[in-house]
């Protein structure tokens, strides 16, 4: 990797709460750095716990905090940086925006069946929504627009964690990413 100039790409992890976008994400992140690349990961938890601190759940805020998160993501790839988006994005047309903001960008559909979501309840969300606690969730009472033509799916109900990473890094390499 010495002497070589790495040429920045963004990432974008899109799918439901649960379906797997933090997992494979860091499982990338590892991997790639471990081959000696410049790897930096916006996680929509973290992004709102900082960047998008003051932003909610309504139409108009996702699509905001998409757009920031895209602004920095650019920023980045733009230096040689990989960087890993994993946000739900739920909204076709903020993605599409980010997409030709950025260029270098590979869209990864994290596709996982909502009872799949539901019953993995990594963060104890869905039961709190089914308590009534939480409203406009996506994909329960809040829309999520699949893509139609992601670079990469990966299935992760029927796919391990490795397989999902394997499908992102052959993307990589065959479009000049990475080697
Ligand atoms: S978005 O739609 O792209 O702006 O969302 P994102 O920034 O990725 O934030 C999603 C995380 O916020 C938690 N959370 C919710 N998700 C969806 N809908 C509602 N109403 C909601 N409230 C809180 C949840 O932890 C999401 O993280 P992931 O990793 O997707 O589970
Ligand atoms: P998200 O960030 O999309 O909300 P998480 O990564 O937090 O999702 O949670 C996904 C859960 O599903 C984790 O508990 C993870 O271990 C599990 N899982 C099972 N198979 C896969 C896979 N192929 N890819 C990603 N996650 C998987
Ligand atoms: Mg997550």
């Amino acid at each position: 990797m010495d002497n070589i100039k790495q040429r920045g790409v963004t990432v974008w992890f899109t799918g439901l709460s649960g379906a797997g976008k933090t997992t494979i994400s860091q499982a990338l992140a590892q991997q790639l750095r471990q081959s000696g690349y410049q790897v930096e990961v916006l996680d929509g938890d973290i992004i709102r716990e900082n960047l998008s601190k003051d932003l909610g759940f309504s139409r108009e805020d996702r699509c905001e905090n998409v757009r920031r998160i895209g602004f920095v993501a650019q920023l980045l790839s733009r230096h040689g940086v990989i960087v890993l988006v994993s946000a739900i994005s739920p909204y076709k047309s903020s993605r599409e925006e980010v997409r030709q903001q950025i260029g270098d960008f590979i869209e990864v559909y994290v596709n996982a069946p909502l009872d799949l979501c539901e019953q993995r309840d990594v963060k104890g969300l869905y039961q709190r929504v089914r308590n009534g606690e939480i409203q406009h969730y996506t994909g329960i009472d809040d829309p999520y627009e699949p893509p139609q033509h992601p670079e990469v799916e990966c299935l992760t109900e029927s796919e391990s964690v490795d397989e999902s990473v394997a499908k992102v890094l052959t993307t990589l390499t065959q479009c000049g990413y990475i080697e």
